[in-house]
C-alpha cells in the first residue's frame, strides 16, 4: 500500500554522483511504500508538470552512470526564462502541480542555490528536502558535497599528466579549475597533484609572487612548474577594487581572454619562460562517480528517504563526520563555505613548499 507520494529533481549544474543519490533515495523510499516521482529538467519540470515514475526499473543500473537521469537546468521557479515575456514567477504552477499529484514532499538535489529555491517553494506551502551536491562543494553546513570527490580526481588526474609534458618542454602550464567562487576543487587537486603554485578566490595573489616562485624553481634546476588556477582566482589588486600595479598585470581585461590565459600571458612576459594553458571546463563534471561519492550519495539519498517517512521537511540532509544531519534550510540557504584561509589543507601545502602567490 502506498503510504505517500513525493517528487524528485536534480537542479543546478550536473555532477557525477547524481543517479546514485536519485536511486538511493528511490530504492530507500519504494522500501518503506513510499512512492517516488521525478521532474525533468530541474525546476522547469515541476511548473510544466513534466516527470517520469520512479519504479524500480528506472532506478536500476544507474548507480554508476554520470550526469542526471531525470536531465537538468538553472531554472529557478520565481523568475523562469519565459522567452520574450523575460522572466515568469511560475511558483504558482510549481505549488498547483505538487497539489495534482497529491505529494507529499518534493526532493530537490543541488547546490547552494537550489537551497534557496526549495526555501521559496517551502514558504508557499510545500514540504521540501534538499540534498547537497555540486563539484564546488561549497555547500553550508556539510562536511562535504557529493560531486566533489570525483571532480577532484579528474582534476588531480590531469595535473599529473600535464607534470611531464611541462617537464619535457621546460614550460609553465596554467591548469584553469572550475569551483566558482571557492577554492576547494584547486585546492585540493592542486596538492594531490604537487602543484607548484596554487591560486584560489580565498587567497588573492600578487603575480610578481608567483613569478617569484616559478623563477625559484628554474635557480634551483627545476626548469618547468604547474599553477592550478581556480576559475575564481584573482589578483590582490582586484580583489580589493584597485586596478593592477605591476607592469605586467596592469593591462586592460579582455572578456575573450580567461583568468588563467591572462595568467600565463602575464607569467610568460615576467619570467621569459615558455607558458600554457590547459582548462578543464566540464570534463570535470563528466563520467562515473568514483567510489566515494557513489557511497557518500547513497548515504543521504536513503537518509532521505528515512526522514520522509518521520514526516522530518523543511532541511537540508548534511553529512558531518559518520553521521548524517537534518539542517534546517533557513540556515542553509544563501550561505556560501569557501576556503577558511587556516584550513589544513592550506597549511599542508604551505608546508611542502607550494606557493600561493600571497
Ligand atoms: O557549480 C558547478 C560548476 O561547474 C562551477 O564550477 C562552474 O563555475 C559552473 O558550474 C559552470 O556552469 P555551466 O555548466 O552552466 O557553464
Amino acid at each position: 500500500m502506498v503510504k505517500k507520494i513525493v517528487g524528485l529533481l536534480t537542479a543546478g549544474g550536473d555532477c557525477p554522483g547524481l543517479n546514485a543519490a536519485i536511486r538511493g533515495v528511490g530504492k530507500a523510499a519504494n522500501s518503506l511504500d513510499i512512492q517516488v516521482i521525478g521532474y525533468l529538467d530541474g525546476f522547469r519540470g515541476l511548473v510544466e508538470n513534466r516527470f517520469i515514475r520512479l519504479d524500480s526499473s528506472r532506478l536500476s543500473g544507474i548507480l554508476t552512470v554520470g550526469g542526471t537521469i531525470l536531465g537538468t537546468s538553472r531554472d529557478k521557479p520565481h523568475k523562469m526564462p519565459a522567452g520574450k515575456l523575460g522572466t515568469v514567477d511560475m511558483r504558482p504552477f510549481a505549488v498547483e502541480n505538487y497539489e495534482k499529484q497529491h505529494l507529499d514532499c518534493l526532493v530537490c538535489l543541488g547546490g547552494g542555490g537550489t537551497a534557496k529555491n526549495a526555501l521559496r517553494l517551502q514558504k508557499e506551502g510545500l514540504n521540501v528536502i534538499t540534498l547537497p551536491k555540486t563539484i564546488d562543494n561549497d555547500v553550508w553546513g556539510t562536511d562535504v558535497t557529493f560531486g566533489f570527490d570525483t571532480a577532484m580526481a579528474i582534476a588531480t588526474e590531469a595535473i599529473d599528466r600535464l607534470h611531464s609534458t611541462a617537464e619535457s618542454h621546460h614550460r609553465v602550464i596554467v591548469v584553469e579549475i572550475m569551483g566558482h567562487n571557492a577554492g576547494w576543487l584547486a585546492l585540493g587537486s592542486g596538492v594531490a597533484g604537487g602543484a607548484d603554485v596554487i591560486l584560489i578566490p580565498e587567497i588573492p595573489y600578487d603575480i610578481d609572487k608567483v613569478a617569484d616562485a616559478v623563477l625559484h624553481r628554474s635557480y634551483i634546476g627545476k626548469r618547468f612548474s604547474i599553477v592550478a588556477m581556480s576559475e575564481g582566482a584573482m589578483a590582490a589588486e582586484k580583489a580589493k577594487g584597485k586596478k593592477g600595479k605591476s607592469a605586467s598585470d596592469d593591462d586592460e581585461e579582455s572578456p575573450f581572454e580567461s583568468v588563467s590565459m591572462r595568467l600565463a600571458r602575464n607569467l610568460e612576459t615576467l619570467t621569459g619562460l615558455e607558458s600554457r594553458v590547459t582548462s578543464l571546463g566540464h570534463l570535470q563534471r563528466g563520467g562515473a562517480p568514483s567510489p566515494t561519492d557513489r557511497l557518500l550519495a547513497t548515504r543521504l539519498g536513503t537518509a532521505c528517504a528515512r526522514l520522509i517517512e518521520k514526516g522530518h521537511y523543511g532541511v537540508m540532509v548534511a553529512i558531518r563526520g559518520d553521521d548524517y544531519v537534518p539542517i534546517p534550510l533557513e540556515e542553509v540557504a544563501g550561505e556560501r563555505k569557501t576556503v577558511p584561509l587556516d584550513h589544513p589543507w592550506v597549511e599542508s601545502a604551505r608546508l611542502v613548499g607550494t606557493s600561493f602567490g600571497d
